[in-house]
């Protein structure tokens, strides 16, 4: 297998390390820009986010724009799916090149994923939604069937969103809201139903 070069040395780079070794990589190293920091979960950090060595390329950054911008420009470079062993992943789903999916994590049947999402710890994409690119569906947030996000969407912890509400990109869903209708303009969103944060 391939050395791994993780980018960004943080807590969530720390949880995609664990995940890439029980996908097998023995060789995992990371790249940060903050050069005071020399290791992550005990692997080294060898560089920073533009001296990738050879090798496969994992954009482990929270900020979905940064993660697209750094993702582009190894655009050229493997970047692999990362799922860990204790998600649960439908026979007809399909994810996109520099995703991971944490543990406990469920994606149902006919569940389209983009290119560069967090599908994280224990979050569930029920059956034919369709996440773009760049989103986050955070720790504990439901997705009832055919949902819709638009890209670099973040939908934070604990949001539950009904079947068939349509989300565009841009926004940011907050922690533990509701959302029951379709959002159709970017901003950031918050409560029970959910509305637009002033
Ligand atoms: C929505 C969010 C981005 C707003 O952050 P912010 O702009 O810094 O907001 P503030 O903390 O300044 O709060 C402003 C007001 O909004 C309220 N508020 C903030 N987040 C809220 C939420 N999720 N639900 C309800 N009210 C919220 C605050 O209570 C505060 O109200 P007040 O003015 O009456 O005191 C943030 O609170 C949030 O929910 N982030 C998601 C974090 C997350 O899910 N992480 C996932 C990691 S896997």
């Amino acid at each position: 297998m391939n050395r791994l070069i993780i980018i960004g040395a943080s807590g969530h780079g720390k949880v995609v390390a664990d995940i890439a070794a029980l996908n097998g990589y023995k060789d995992i190293v990371f790249l940060d820009d903050d050069e005071t920091v020399k290791e992550c979960a005990g692997y080294p950090v060898v560089g920073k986010s533009a001296e990738a060595p050879e090798g496969e390329i994992f954009v482990a950054v929270g900020n979905a724009e940064t993660r697209q911008r750094l993702m582009t420009n190894y655009k050229d470079r493997e970047q692999p799916v990362l799922i860990h062993p204790s998600a649960v992943v439908a026979k007809n789903v399909q994810i996109g090149s520099g995703s991971v999916v944490m543990a406990g994590a469920v994606i149902n049947p006919g569940a389209i994923i983009g290119k560069g999402c967090i599908i994280n710890t224990s979050s569930s994409v029920d059956h034919d939604c369709i996440i773009d690119d760049f989103c986050h569906i955070s720790v504990g947030a439901h997705l009832a069937g055919t949902v819709t996000v638009g890209e670099c969407t973040w939908i934070g912890t604990g949001v539950t969103v009904s079947n068939n509400v349509n989300i565009c990109g841009g926004c940011m869903i907050g922690a533990g809201a509701v959302v029951i209708k379709d959002i159709s303009i970017s901003g950031t969103y918050i409560g029970v139903p959910a509305k637009i944060k002033n």
